[in-house]
């Protein structure tokens, strides 16, 4: 694959500062884990991937998107490699985090896509400020019922935890949490 789409992707990423846009204190930090991960190491961990688990109709998930560095690579990765339009590409494209601020600011990054205010670890819990869509969206995507019986029943999505992990024939993990 070209240098150049690589180079395009890391500036469509970069259109936005790193960590840019919400004022975080070291206090909040720590509670969340909020340190995202910069430009060249997303564009070096997608380069490790079969480009094919972001082909067209592959949905590609980041159940702690912050303000959504991977994602927004990987919608450009579907614009610029596979020739997907914008709209069609945010069609593939999920995003989750525990905070209201972040994923406002993903969402407008990407410029659509299914970005959700959820908890990823206790998908059925209502935070406060989540939109009653949201929490809809969350037991949709990740399904009913109290964290044992969802333990017991076979996971429609991975659990959260490595660099990128495929998750059935469609879906794609991709964070650092
Ligand atoms: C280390 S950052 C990673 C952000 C992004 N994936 C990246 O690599 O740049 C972790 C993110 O997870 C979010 N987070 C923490 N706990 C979460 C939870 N239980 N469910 C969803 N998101 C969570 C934080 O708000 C933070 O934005």
């Amino acid at each position: 694959m070209s240098k150049d789409i690589w180079r395009r992707i890391a500036e469509k990423v970069d259109e936005h500062d790193f960590m840019a846009g919400i004022r975080r204190d070291h206090l909040r930090i720590s509670a969340t884990a909020e340190v995202f991960t910069p430009t060249d190491l997303v564009i070096e961990i997608l380069r490790y991937l079969d480009p094919e688990v972001l082909a067209p109709g592959k949905t590609v998930l980041d159940p702690a998107c912050g303000d959504g560095q991977f994602l927004v690579a990987a919608k450009w990765f579907k614009v610029l490699h596979f020739g997907m339009n914008e709209e069609a590409a945010l069609r593939d494209i999920y995003g989750v985090d525990i905070m209201r601020d972040n994923v406002d600011l993903c969402r407008r990054r990407l410029g659509g896509g299914t970005v959700l205010m959820g908890n990823s670890l206790r998908p059925s819990e209502r935070l406060p400020l989540q939109t009653e869509a949201e929490h809809a969206q969350m037991l949709a995507l990740f399904g009913e019922g109290n964290e044992s019986e969802r333990r017991k029943r076979k996971p429609r999505l991975h659990k959260v935890g490595a660099a990128h992990r495929s998750a059935g024939d469609a879906t794609v993990v991709a964070s650092l949490f």
